[in-house]
């Protein structure tokens, strides 16, 4: 096995930091596991220490995990290898819960908030306050604002085609999607845009957040005992001690304030310029809606922060760097765009972008290789059991599906870690769109799906039309990424712009 040390360093990593924090109650937990599986069981639980190459080197061994779950054993995460199987846990009104191990322990605030809320029938009551927003419908309605900052970004661009200036697309990209989540959400301006080389510190405070997520998944108590401790000290101590703690505290206040704000200019009828926290604000207590707590609340704003933000930006990151690499590409693109927008400077709707076909096909492989949220995404198996990956499950087990996995399948996508959006556009698309599951299924699929289309299209359609673009000294190294609930990438996308002229 060519990843056997890798495996034993990172092993003796974690006895190593188990054995640090060896007083607190997580690190028995961790320890008892640990010395109960062997090699093969580590390859099973690998994936939620996800990075872009452990994966690849742990992959191969997919189907021997599934065999070798032992009965007995009612904590590992077993890889459903067929999407038949992801369908019988992800599915509307299933009956598998999120695992409490992992949606828990996020850090997204201390309250049970719609993305850490484990029982079906409680999330979807919780969730129907917010669908009404993000349906493709209620998108169209919001596009106008989305457009409006997609045209602010491209001005950027514009300025630093003019100044022959670098553009950081990571930090772009990002300013734009928070710009347009946080807008939704609050009626309010976040201003990222607007910052100087798309420097915003609310989105370095997000990124020093981000970083914290696997240490509370692995570590929670010890993450939370110092959290606590660290709270109460004053601003500047804390920064010194611990930067991602700080940035958690300064993500969080962001969010109970504009929350607090938002309460301040309720009651308001549900407005025609809308808010996605009105219902919630509002409630129609006879359709059993309510108004949750702060925190609760709090925590939502924070979740869509996060996952309205780095996980859109993320797929833009993995389309533009992908296509630049291949000019071919990136011409039959700029040939279709020409068709739909007759000036660089033309715009289109999202209605239409999403009609042209190789753009529709570069969004498809994007999304594919870009995985929103790339661990595993565990389920427990209800108290009656189950009958899956060909063989009876008991009750309690964790089973997990993980996008990355199916999106890279290859019996399925051929030559799977290849970026070759022509593979949408053969006749038999069918079983590519059923395996690939970016954005997860069932009662808990995302709830932004719709939002990060339009985004997509708007943002890849306009950008490639109106720009010419060149890589500035990026390398594959700076494309790797690590499992942060989202992915996030070690370097970051450095361009040159330059106008297209025809
Ligand atoms: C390319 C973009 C995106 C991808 C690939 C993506 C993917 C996903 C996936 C795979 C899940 C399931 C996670 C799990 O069960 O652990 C999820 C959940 C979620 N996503 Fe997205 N997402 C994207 C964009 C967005 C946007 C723009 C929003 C903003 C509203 C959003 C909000 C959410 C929320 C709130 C959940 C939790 C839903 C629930 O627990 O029922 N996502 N997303």
């Amino acid at each position: 096995m060519s990843n056997a040390s890798e495996l034993s360093s990172l092993a003796a990593l974690r006895i190593l930091l188990l054995g640090l924090i060896s007083f607190l109650p997580d690190s028995l937990v961790l320890g008892l596991l640990l010395s109960q599986v062997s090699t093969e069981q580590i390859l099973i639980l690998e994936p939620t220490l996800l990075t872009s190459r452990s994966y690849l080197n742990s992959t191969t061994n997919m189907d021997q995990s599934c065999e070798s779950i032992p009965t007995n054993f009612t904590s590992v995460i077993s890889m459903l290898t067929t999407s038949k199987q992801s369908h019988l846990v992800f599915k509307v009104g299933t009956k598998f819960h999120k695992d409490p191990s992992r949606y828990s322990n996020t850090g997204l605030g201390p309250s049970i908030h719609l993305f850490s809320t484990l029982e079906t029938k409680q999330a979807v009551a919780h969730k129907s306050m917010f669908t009404p927003f993000f349906s493709p419908e209620a998108i169209r309605r919001v596009e106008p604002l989305i457009q409006d900052f997609v045209n602010k970004f491209m001005d950027k661009m514009h300025t630093a085609a003019s100044s022959g200036n670098v553009v950081n697309l990571s930090q772009g990209f990002r300013c734009l999607t928070a710009d347009v989540i946080m807008n939704y959400s609050f009626q309010r301006p976040l201003g990222a845009l607007e910052a100087s080389d798309f420097e915003f510190p609310l989105l370095n405070a997000l990124d020093g957040f981000a970083h914290t997520i696997q240490w509370r998944l692995y570590f929670p108590n010890a993450v939370e005992a110092l959290f606590q401790i660290i709270q109460v000290l004053p601003a500047k101590m804390m920064a010194g001690f611990m930067e991602p703690l700080r940035s958690t505290q300064e993500c969080l206040s962001f969010c109970r304030n504009r929350i607090l704000d938002l309460k301040k200019r309720s009651p308001s009828p549900l407005s025609n310029v809308p808010t996605v926290f009105d219902i919630m604000l509002n409630p129609n207590t006879s359709k059993g809606q309510w108004t949750p707590e702060l925190p609760t609340l709090t925590s939502d704003a924070l979740m869509l922060l996060l996952a309205g933000t780095n996980t859109t930006a993320h797929t833009l990151v993995v389309a533009v760097y992908n296509l630049i690499h291949s000019p071919h590409l990136v011409q039959r693109l700029v040939a279709e765009l020409r068709g739909a927008m007759s000036e660089p400077c033309s715009q289109n709707d999202w209605a239409n972008l999403e009609k042209l076909p190789y753009l529709r096909a570069v969004v498809k492989e994007s999304l594919r290789l870009s995985y929103g949220a790339p661990g595993p995404l565990p389920r427990v198996v209800p108290p009656t059991g189950a009958f899956l990956a060909g063989q009876h499950i008991p009750p309690g087990t964790v089973v997990s599906l993980s996008n990355l996995v199916y999106n890279h399948d290859p019996r399925v996508f051929e030559n799977p870690t290849q970026f070759r959006p022509e593979r949408w556009l053969s006749g038999t698309t069918s079983e590519m769109e059923r395996h690939m599951v970016s954005f997860s299924r069932g009662s808990r699929i995302c709830l932004g799906m719709d939002l990060a289309y339009a985004e997509l299209y708007l943002t890849l359609g306009h950008l490639f039309r109106r720009y010419q673009l060149e890589l500035s000294g990026v390398t594959s190294a700076d494309m790797e990424w690590d499992d942060m609930l989202v992915p996030i990438t070690r370097g970051t996308l450095r361009v040159h712009v330059k106008e297209s002229t025809m």
